[in-house]
Formats: structure tokens, C-alpha cells, sequence
């Protein structure tokens, strides 16, 4: 069978964009400025973002676009000992991502029908404060999210996946301009602008500020060794890697510092406190929206644009699992997306029950397997496969499709430099308890 290829260069960016545009930009973007002091980490984030981001993306469509294939044929391929086992690896942590991302996703779609039908009173914004509190009749609104996900990947990747994201994502931009234009023209507006968009200093030369913004930023753009690879896998060759990078990168980052410009204002302007962490837009966002003039419209824009940056992020964390079984075995895309999907469902269930493990409540647990345990070594291994690769070969590979001289500098950058830093930051998290 030939391997599908992406249909317009149009089509791969917004899915690229649509991917790394999730609840990574609209939910812990502006949750991280909240508790890491403002602009003190918007700073960082976008010395690092055009120091590594665009570096980071560069090697992994890189690698997935030689080997053609996702992390375990990639990894295999490139000769990495075990290659084929980390590639497990690294589907095995999308799954997880998945998981915890669905049940977020079901919060999205239950608070968008409560809204819808029952007005803002009957968003139950306390309910979110106790992560245990995830209550069984949650479960139907989190199938929701995972049937719609599957539906798209079903479809394949052109006829799918890309096509969704054509759609879904110009909206989503669409949705977040009108919404900050509304947060801009709030009463006291200044207040909400000034804490974020002027650093306090202590914590910008704090070198945890700086951790915290670089693995936000992995996180962020899809960086974790998988659904980047699989993505580059389907790039035609003539398709220019380096541009499609920069543009991903500031595309992903503008939709975070939007979500912050609808935020802050917001927050400010009705009294509440910047720190409220994974609680700020699920919790405060309700009630700050309760008291604006027209909440209820903006408060439905809000998480609708919301549920496109999920679902477009989920489809590419469905994808990865969904290669993997189709490079490996017979099974259809359409099978493997429902067998796949109903699996995240029944992985995530125990959280919807309560559970907890190792003294934390089983939501709060995968996403610390997945995101900081795991995650990040897929980068790493992404960075080291294309290194044993040939970081020659990938550099004449990148430079053939692009329509810009690629710095020589990117050689070493991508080799040694990026991986070091990888390696870096993960320690630092592992030892200061992520
Ligand atoms: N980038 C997505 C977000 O910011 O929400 C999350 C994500 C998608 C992470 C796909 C990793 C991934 F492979």
C-alpha cells in the first residue's frame, strides 16, 4: 500500500498548527504565566522558542519524512539500539496524553451544552476545583470527544485529518481574535495588560521559570519524538521543512499569547487572582464570564474555540497509535481508530471513578507519566535518531525542499546542542519533582 502524502502545503501547515494549537496554548499557556509571574515567562518562552522550538520541529518531520514512518519504524530504522522499543514507548505515552486529554475535552463539551441549554448558571465551575470530583455521567461527554476524534481519524489523512484541521483551525484564530478584541475592550483593561506583558525580574532570572517554559514549550508544539514524526512521514519531498517550521512555531505561540490577552484582561477586571493554576479557565473563567455583559455568547466562544484546539490536537495524538498499528499489522485505519479510541476510553475510566495511585488521584498521575516521565525522551530520541542517521544526510534531506539557505549552524545545533538541552531540562524536572 502506498503511504498517504499530505494534499496542499496549505493543508499540512494547518494541520502542523492544528495539532500544536491545543489545550497546551489555551490551558496551561495562561495558567503558567499566571503562577510564573507574567511576562517573566513569556520572555523565556520565546527566547526558546526560536532557539530550540523551530529546531525541534525541523528534526522531527526531518526524521519522519527519511524514514517514513512513525517513532517505532523511525527509531528502527535509524538504528537506535532498542530503536523499536522506545518507538512502543512513545506510543504508548501519546495514548496516555490522550487519555487525560479526552477527559479534559469532555469538561469542554459538557460546560459547551450546559451553556447552550441551560445558560451560565449552569456551568458547575466548582466542580472542576476537585480533580476527584470527575463524576461518572462525565464519562458520555468524554465519548463524545473521543468518538468525534476517531471519526476524523477514520477518515485518513487527506480526506480526514487534513481536512478537519482546514476548517477547525482558521476558525479557531477567527474565534480568538473576536474574543480578544472583547477582553481588550474591558473596564480596567490595564491592570490584567501590565502583569502580563511586564516581567517581574526575580522570577525571569529564576532558572525554574526557564525549565518550566521549555518543557511547556516540548509540550506545546507537539515536540514529544511522535505525532511530529508521523506527520513529517506523510510530507512530500519537495515540501520546504524549514519555513513550515517558523511558521508552525509562531502560529502555535501567537494562539497562546492570545489566550492570555482574553484572559489577564479578564481576570483583572472582575477581581480575581492570577494564580489559580489548572483551575483559571475552567473555574474563574465561568464566573468572570457570569458578570460580563453578554458572558453567555463570549463564554460559548470561548470554549467552542476551545473544543476545535483540542479535538485538532487530539486527531494527532489518535494518528500516532493508529500508524503504529498499520505499519505493523493488517488492521484497518478504521478499526484501529475505534479499537484505539475505545482503549483511551477504558485507560481513562478509573480517573471518572476517583482512583488514586501512588497517593495522587489517577487523573493527576498519567499526565505526570506522560508528560514528564516519558514525554521529553521522545524528543530526545527523536534528536539522537536523526544524529545516527547522518546529520549531513538530514541536512542536504531539509535543504532540498526549502526554498531558504538553512544555516550551517542548524548541523551541530540539532546534533548536540538540542539533545543536551533535552537531556538538561529533564533531569532538572525529574530531581525537582516536575
Ligand atoms: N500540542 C498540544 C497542545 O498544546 O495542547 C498537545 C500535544 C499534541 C502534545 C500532540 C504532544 C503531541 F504529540
Amino acid at each position: 500500500m502506498t503511504r498517504e502524502t499530505w494534499n496542499s502545503k496549505r493543508g499540512f501547515i494547518a494541520t502542523a498548527i492544528g495539532s500544536a494549537v491545543g489545550l497546551g496554548n489555551i490551558w496551561m499557556f495562561p495558567w503558567r504565566v499566571g503562577t510564573e509571574g507574567g511576562a517573566a515567562f513569556l520572555i523565556p518562552y520565546i527566547i526558546l522558542l526560536v532557539s530550540i522550538g523551530i529546531v525541534a520541529l525541523t528534526v522531527e518531520w526531518t526524521l519522519g519524512r527519511m524514514t517514513k514512518g512513525g517513532p517505532v519504524v523511525a527509531f528502527e530504522k535509524a538504528g537506535l539500539p532498542f530503536g523499536k522499543y522506545f518507538g512502543i514507548l512513545g506510543n504508548f505515552t501519546m495514548f496516555l496524553v490522550f487519555a487525560f486529554y479526552s477527559l479534559i475535552i469532555g469538561w469542554m463539551i459538557m460546560y459547551l451544552s450546559n451553556m447552550l441549554f441551560g445558560g451560565l448558571s449552569a456551568v458547575d465551575a466548582g466542580q472542576f476545583l476537585a480533580s476527584q470530583a470527575f463524576s461518572p455521567s462525565m464519562a458520555m461527554w468524554q465519548f463524545v470527544g473521543i468518538a468525534i476524534t476517531i471519526f476524523i481519524v477514520s477518515k485518513g489523512v487527506k480526506r480526514g485529518i487534513e481536512k478537519a484541521n482546514n476548517f477547525m483551525t482558521p476558525v479557531l484564530y477567527i474565534l480568538l481574535i473576536l474574543l480578544t478584541i472583547n477582553s481588550l475592550m474591558l473596564p480596567g483593561v490595564n491592570e490584567g495588560l501590565s502583569f502580563y506583558l511586564l516581567p517581574d525580574m526575580e522570577k525571569l532570572f529564576s532558572p525554574g521559570t526557564w525549565m518550566i517554559a521549555l518543557s511547556q514549550m516540548f509540550f506545546s508544539l507537539s515536540c514529544l519524538g511522535t505525532t511530529m514524526v508521523v506527520y513529517g512521514s506523510y510530507l512530500k519531498e519537495k515540501e520546504d521543512i524549514p519555513v513550515s517550521a517558523v511558521v508552525t512555531a509562531f502560529g502555535d505561540t501567537l494562539v497562546a499569547f492570545l489566550a492570555g490577552l482574553i484572559i489577564f484582561p479578564a481576570v483583572f477586571s472582575f477581581g480575581f487572582a492570577p494564580e489559580a493554576g489548572p483551575t483559571l479557565i475552567f473555574a474563574i473563567l465561568p464566573e468572570v464570564f457570569q458578570q460580563m455583559p453578554g458572558g453567555l455568547y463570549i463564554g460559548i466562544l470561548f470554549f467552542l474555540a476551545l473544543l476545535f484546539a483540542g479535538i485538532t490536537s487530539s486527531v494527532s495524538m489518535l494518528e500516532v497509535c493508529v500508524e503504529a498499528v498499520m505499519s505493523k499489522t493488517n488492521i484497518s485505519r478504521t478499526l484501529a481508530a475505534i479499537g484505539l479510541g475505545l482503549a483511551v476510553f477504558l485507560v481513562s475510566l478509573p480517573s471518572l471513578l476517583g482512583v488514586t495511585l501512588f497517593g495522587m488521584p489517577y487523573f493527576d498521575f498519567i499526565i505526570y507519566i506522560s508528560t514528564v516521565l516519558i514525554g521529553p525522551l521522545g524528543a530526545l530520541l527523536a534528536a539522537l535518531a536523526l544524529g545516527k542517521i547522518g546529520i549531513d544526510k538530514a541536512y542536504e534531506h531539509i535543504q532540498r525542499g526549502a526554498s531558504v539557505k538553512i544555516p550551517k549552524i542548524w548541523k551541530p545545533w540539532a546534533k548536540y546542542f538540542y539533545p543536551i538541552v533535552v537531556l538538561v531540562i529533564y533531569l532538572y524536572t525529574l530531581v525537582n519533582g516536575g
